[in-house]
């Protein structure tokens, strides 16, 4: 086809329709040289010849060649005129010259088998916002106006620091007061420099899944257990032992003793999600046998800044003489998710190869932020907004716990931990909980299928009820219609 009709049909492509004249003119050379049909070494006409081809005035077909020259799609040959530039890479000359066009376009484009398994069943619906309203989040209870004055601070007219990279495992005065409130709310046992600033408790999953496993090794997880942390495990390959959950928390039978995890993971404070809390004899079992297997436990203290009643309790690795624990906390749960602030306690001899992997991999920022927070918690704003939080949220957890447990037929066993941001509806085994949340979704109820949380049989049915961000107004009436859907989907399955 001779080249000005070729660029005529080019040039009334839709999508260059609203571009200047030179740009389409541009567009339409690119994309004939990009598809092959102006081969290298083509010679292309002179701009003259082309701009009365084309209707076009000389000027516009200047700027475009001028541009096509200098993306290096056609080169100057002095006195000779414009060619197409060769860019075909060497080892498609020639013979396979032809056959590349077509070649790229049949190449299958497949996931891995990695990706393929990760996106079979996206868990996004099980995010943890912890409402219970549906829709209805109400972040009001988090102090904007202060935090973007502190905020301000850093970005009026902000140092390089700030703007850099965060060094050595974050802010120092940041891990600084972590240390502190650490060492003094959860009796975590550190110093500072133990503390390495992440971008949320996923990801601090993720290093540890890097730097202390290698492929196909075995990670007890919780059974029931938290999908973030079962999702990060198995992006990074690891056999997955589900470990059986009762009253008293993890429960490893003799088989499972006999097994040589590498990690264990836990939330021993509050468990993700059956509500439980750990007691002092499986803790000492758990530290005792990792101790003994050289296995590193994994403790998920996502939201333990929310006890109701009773003293707080004692991290793990406060209890720990072997240097086992390694500690997970996050600002997602007492701040707000999007803030992607988390960190993590190393014991001493893991703090340099975590500095390197996190550095390495992540390649962590968000200096400003991360200032602002150590001024948060330093000027006591974190206190008095976890003083806040707890007692709206711990208003929310009586009003849905004493509705519920009033209107709830007894078949219906509600949890009693006196923690968190959730609680559990227990539904006897002939319940359909998938069903059921999707009923109570229609009726703008969010609740979660507790049989979803399983990676094995046997599978509890239940409901689990996040109540964080939840409007106080709106959780007498949402728990009275939660509880009669309960009781009519009870009646009708029994
Ligand atoms: C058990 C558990 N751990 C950790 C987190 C927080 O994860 P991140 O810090 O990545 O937001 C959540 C959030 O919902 C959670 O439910």
């Amino acid at each position: 086809m001779p080249l000005a009709e070729l660029l005529l049909a080019g040039l009334e492509a839709s999508d260059c329709a609203d571009l200047p004249a030179h740009r389409r003119v541009f567009e339409a050379i690119r994309r004939a040289i990009l598809s092959h049909q102006l081969p290298g070494g083509a010679k292309l006409p002179s701009t003259r010849d082309l701009a009365i081809d084309l209707g076009y005035s000389r000027n516009t077909v200047l700027v475009a060649y001028d541009q096509l020259l200098a993306e290096g799609y056609v080169e100057a040959r002095t006195g000779s005129g414009t060619y197409v530039a060769d860019t075909l890479p060497n080892y498609l000359r020639q013979s396979e010259k032809e056959a590349a066009p077509q070649l790229t376009g049949q190449m299958p484009r497949r996931l891995s088998q990695r990706g393929l398994r990760l996106t079979a069943a996206p868990s996004d619906r099980y995010y943890e916002i912890q409402e219970f309203v549906a829709l209805a989040n109400d972040f009001s209870a988090f102090p904007h106006k202060l935090w973007q004055r502190l905020q301000n601070k850093y970005w009026r007219s902000p140092t390089a620091a700030m703007l850099d990279y965060a060094r050595s495992g974050g802010y120092l005065p940041l891990r600084e007061a972590l240390a502190e409130y650490l060492r003094v709310s959860r009796s975590v046992r550190l110093s500072a420099d133990q503390v390495l600033i992440t971008a949320g408790t996923q990801q601090s999953l993720d290093l540890c899944a890097r730097l202390l496993t290698d492929t196909g090794n075995m990670v007890w997880m919780e059974n029931p257990g938290y999908w973030g942390a079962r999702r990060i495990f198995e992006a990074n390959d690891l056999n997955l032992r589900p470990i059986a959950i009762d009253a008293d928390g993890i429960n490893p039978d003799w088989m499972d003793l006999e097994t040589w995890p590498r990690l264990i993971y836990a939330t021993p404070s509050h468990q993700y999600p059956t509500d439980v809390v750990m007691s002092l004899s499986r803790r000492r079992l758990l530290l005792e046998f990792a101790g003994r297997r050289g296995a590193w436990i994994l403790e998920d203290d996502y939201d333990s800044e929310f006890r109701y009643g009773g003293r707080p309790l004692a991290s793990l690795q406060g209890l720990d003489t072997h240097d086992r624990v390694i500690y997970l906390g996050t600002f997602s749960k007492v701040l707000y998710p999007g803030i992607r602030i988390g960190y993590i306690v190393v014991p001493p001899d893991l703090i340099e190869p975590f500095r390197v992997g996190l550095s390495d991999i992540h390649r962590p920022g968000q200096m400003a932020v991360q200032a602002a927070l150590s001024d948060f918690i330093k000027q006591g704003h974190f206190a008095s907004h976890i003083r806040n939080v707890r007692g709206r949220y711990g208003q929310c957890r009586a009003l849905l716990q004493h509705t519920l447990q009033r209107t709830l037929v007894a078949a219906a066993r509600l949890s009693d931990a006196d923690t968190g941001l959730h609680l559990v509806i227990r539904l006897p085994q002939q319940c359909d909980d998938v069903a059921l949340v999707a009923e109570a979704w229609r009726q703008r109820i969010d609740v979660k299928p507790l049989s979803a949380y399983y990676l094995a049989p046997p599978v509890a049915r239940g409901l689990v009820v996040g109540y964080g961000y939840t409007p106080l107004d709106e959780t007498v009436p949402s728990a009275k219609r939660l509880a009669e859907l309960v009781n009519r989907h009870i009646a009708a399955t029994a």
